[in-house]
């Protein structure tokens, strides 16, 4: 019998699971994850680019762009945007920049380190805090909702919310030019967006981005230092870092499952969805289906232009692709100059772990 996704083994490793879905069963229920699956890159692709397959209702009240639909969610995702991109990402450059040379710094001069708890835990709540132009008093505050990520949005914002809406209050009153304030002072439909939903979108941000940029930022070291020819490459050509990074997330994706439901019946090339069925894409097995990627477990920084699923496809796509880049730019730039002899602790690889996203908890490395 096939094993659920929710079983403990396919937890420690999803990717023989993954390996019989493609070949065998590329449309089947999954009782226990109440949803049905869909496992080869070009179906997955399909799925999310297909418009009766829509994003599941929110668990709470607050809403955020992947739960929209429609002209709601073009006119939020229009909105959002030019934040994360252009000159307003260049801004965000510098701060991020600097966040990664002061957290690498602080580990020099020591023996070992684990790279997950003191520098990609940290990263992407600094890169959060600029964005949203929080005083940065409050960036541990913060890291634990990046941390916990989207398990913590999905089981309710009661702090979060809490937290949040005193400075949305300010920056209603005081509009800057940070995405807190952007959110602030947009017109929907000329009218201005609810508290919710900005702090709804806020929380996307800290909750959903923030982790998945750890979880990935790990993933992308560990496969670097797992492959020590491939770094030192990386070292002689800086220009090789965005394949290394689009390589790392194809390999091994910081989001293994994106939720849809059918609003009607899809019939799709593997096999109908029935109306009002849950759907997992399991980004995961997109990116190592051999139809698509030639010896798909191998960690390749040279393989040609990988093009992957890690971020989505289609109308939901991320829309912090370039800041996650370039926070993992960023990341290594400081790490390779500051610790020049890093490299990983004996002990072999620590498994990934988690279902809905996926990474490294740990990555003990020696630094002396
Ligand atoms: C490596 C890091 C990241 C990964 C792997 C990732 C992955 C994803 C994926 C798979 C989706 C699609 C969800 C769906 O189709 O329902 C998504 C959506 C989204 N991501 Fe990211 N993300 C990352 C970083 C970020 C960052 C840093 C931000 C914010 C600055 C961000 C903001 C968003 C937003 C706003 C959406 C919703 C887009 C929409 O529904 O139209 N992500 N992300």
């Amino acid at each position: 019998m096939l094993p659920s996704l929710r079983s403990p083994a396919v937890g420690r490793d999803p990717y023989p699971l993954y390996r019989t879905l493609r070949t065998s069963y590329p449309l089947v229920h999954d009782e226990a994850f109440g949803a049905w699956l869909i496992s080869r890159y070009e179906d997955v692709r399909a799925a999310l680019a297909d418009p009766r397959l829509v994003a599941p209702p929110p668990k709470s009240t607050l809403t955020h762009l992947t739960h929209l639909e429609d002209r709601a969610h073009a006119a939020h995702r229009a909105l959002l945007s030019p934040a994360l991109r252009g000159r307003a990402l260049a801004a965000l450059r510098a701060g991020v920049e600097r966040a990664a040379f002061v957290l690498a710094r602080r580990l020099s001069g020591r023996q070992e380190a684990d790279l997950v708890a003191e520098f990609c835990h940290w990263l992407p709540a600094v890169a959060a805090v600029t964005a949203l132009g929080l005083p940065h008093e409050e960036t541990a505050r913060v890291r634990e909702w990046c941390r916990d990520g989207l398990t913590h949005l999905g089981a309710g914002h009661g702090d979060l919310d809490a937290f949040l809406r005193p400075y949305v209050a300010r920056r209603r009153a005081r509009p800057g030019r940070d995405l807190l304030s952007v959110l602030c002072t947009a017109r929907a439909d000329g009218r201005p967006l609810p508290d919710e939903t900005v702090v709804g979108t806020a929380g996307t941000l800290l909750g959903a981005g923030g982790e998945a940029t750890h979880l990935a930022l790990a993933s992308f070291l560990a496969n670097l230092l797992d492959h020590p020819a491939q770094l030192r490459l990386v070292r002689e050509r800086p220009a090789l870092m965005p394949a290394a990074w689009a390589e790392s997330l194809r390999r091994d994706p910081a989001v293994h499952i994106v939720l849809r439901r059918a609003l009607v019946p899809v019939v799709t090339g593997a096999g109908t969805i029935p109306a009002g069925a849950a759907v997992a894409c399991l980004l995961g097995s997109a990116g190592r289906d051999p139809a698509r990627f030639a010896a798909p477990d191998r960690y390749d920084i040279l393989r040609p232009a990988p093009g992957q699923l890690a971020f989505g496809a289609g109308r939901h796509r991320c829309l912090g692709v370039q800041l996650a880049r370039l926070t993992a730019e960023c990341a290594l730039h400081a790490l390779l100059e500051a610790l020049p002899r890093l490299r990983r602790a004996p002990g072999g690889r620590p498994a990934d772990e988690g279902l809905i996203t996926r990474g490294p908890k740990t990555l003990p490395v020696l630094l002396g």
